[in-house]
């Protein structure tokens, strides 16, 4: 079997491949793929990629013959620098720890981080003063590092692994994706050397909190460290504390620019639909007013679902990686074994076919009855299959949480003269500069 009968998306340069129209406009060309068609070779160089991007050919990766597929490259030049964890492990070993990890994200679970998410988001309300201005990109990227640290460790014992985190991860978030896509034997560039600072004073952070975790009496705790280190698996076997730590790691990495994202665009969004706001203002008045916002709140704020199903559809995980165990057929394209497969969730959630007029912000577009009528396949934001996110419910939570305690409290504008933000591309499409000057709302 070959790539032949694939095919080749416009734009190859000899030598370059796709590169030069990859670096000019990646979500551009990325949304323009399905023009092209729903399966299409990429050249990254000489190296070929095979981009799917119909609902169908999606979900036959993903789910129908997920089996036929790992995770690839990209995750093998990620793991030596951050680890094994569920991100990027494959096969069994992903299996077991999946079933270990995954009861740290049930309902009793999630009651407990809602009230810690709960506290951070009025803290982050009230440390606001009328006028000023907040660079609510980089706001919203701390607030979701300390929120998420918070929920790992222990207050008492994770106070200097949450001061790491918040200056490390940034850093390492910065330059993974090209640090990954960057051939081997770049890897000694003193360009990475910031990058491998940051990487090993985290590992060593994080070793030491859980060192002091498993010293501590661990009765009674409800931190997401103290819970994976008291997981067992059928044999009564637990995980080492190589395996914790770099299941803590791939959280943080997994976990925060993805909830920062969501929320700074939720926020800017919504200063542009006054009419939106307004709604949404009625709905936490009646449903909450000034109390704690809780677990149990979420579904009483279907608003707020719909602003985030939106914002998620627009400006989401751009696209996954994937690379061919075996041959297999998608979207009637045969992908020969060991092949490099790229999923393009942008391209899917701004299809027009799917969703007319794909850039405009319509939160409407989430009414139960248009819900209704949308097939399952059509909406992935968070991946689907044995690799859907662990921390789907948990981001929603803190999403939520988040936006009722500070909308009803303040509102936002962007900076007078300020550019609206435009899509950067990393693993989320996330904002750039989003300068908002915060208004102290008037309580009826
Ligand atoms: C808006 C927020 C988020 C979005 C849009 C998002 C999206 C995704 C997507 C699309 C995947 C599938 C990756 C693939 O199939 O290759 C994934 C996996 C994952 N996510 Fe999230 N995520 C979010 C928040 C979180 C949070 C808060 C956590 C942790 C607390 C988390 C932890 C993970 C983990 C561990 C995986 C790997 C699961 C596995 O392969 O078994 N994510 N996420």
């Amino acid at each position: 079997m070959s790539l032949e009968s694939i095919p080749r998306a416009k734009g190859r340069i000899p030598g370059l491949g796709h590169v030069p129209r990859l670096m000019r406009a990646p979500l551009g060309v990325l949304r323009s793929l399905h023009a092209e068609g729903p399966v299409l070779r990429l050249d990254i160089g000489t190296m070929p990629v095979v981009t799917v991007t119909s609902a169908e050919a999606v979900n036959e990766v993903m789910v129908k013959k997920a089996r036929s597929f790992r995770k690839g490259r990209l995750f093998e030049r990620v793991r030596p620098l951050v680890g094994n964890g569920l991100a990027n492990s494959d096969g069994p070993g992903h299996m077991r720890n999946r079933r270990l990890i995954q009861p740290m994200f049930y309902k009793e679970r999630l009651e407990g981080y809602a009230h810690v998410m709960s506290k951070r988001a009025q803290a982050l309300s009230d440390s606001w003063s009328d006028g000023q201005v907040v660079h609510v990109d980089q706001a919203m990227g701390t607030y979701a590092i300390e929120t998420l640290a918070a929920t790992l460790f222990s207050t008492d014992i994770g106070a200097p692994a949450v001061r790491s985190v918040r200056e490390d991860l940034p850093v390492i978030l910065n330059s993974m994706l090209l640090r990954a896509l960057a051939p081997k034997a770049l890897d000694r560039l003193p360009i990475w050397r910031a990058f491998d600072r940051s990487a090993a004073r985290m590992r060593s952070v994080i070793d030491d909190v859980i060192a002091a975790t498993r010293a501590s009496d661990p009765e009674g705790r409800t931190d997401l460290l103290s819970l994976l280190l008291s997981a067992r698996d059928e044999t009564g076997a637990g995980l080492t504390d190589e395996e914790v730590r770099d299941e803590l790691t791939t959280m943080l990495f997994a976990g925060t620019e993805t909830t920062a994202s969501t929320l700074a665009w939720a926020l800017y969004h919504l200063s542009q639909r006054p009419d939106v706001e307004a709604a949404l203002l009625t709905e936490i008045d009646e449903a909450i007013g000034d109390r704690p916002v809780t677990f149990a709140d979420v579904p009483r704020l279907p608003g707020i679902s719909r602003v985030l199903d939106e914002v998620i559809r627009l400006h989401g995980v751009v696209s996954l990686m994937r690379r061919t165990n075996e041959s297999v057929t998608v979207g009637g394209y045969d992908i020969p074994a060991e092949t490099e497969v790229l999923i393009s969730l942008y391209a899917l959630h701004r299809h027009p076919g799917l969703y007319p007029d794909p850039d405009r912000f319509d939160p409407d577009r989430w009414l139960p009855e248009r819900v209704a009528e949308r097939p399952r396949e059509h909406v992935v934001p968070f991946g689907a299959g044995n690799r859907k996110c662990i921390g789907d419910r948990f981001s929603w939570l803190e999403a939520t949480i988040t936006l009722a305690t500070v909308l009803r409290q303040w509102q936002l504008s962007p900076v007078p003269g300020s550019k609206a933000p435009r899509e950067a591309t990393a693993a989320m499409a996330h904002p750039t500069k989003v300068p908002m000057v915060v208004r102290r709302r008037a309580r009826g």
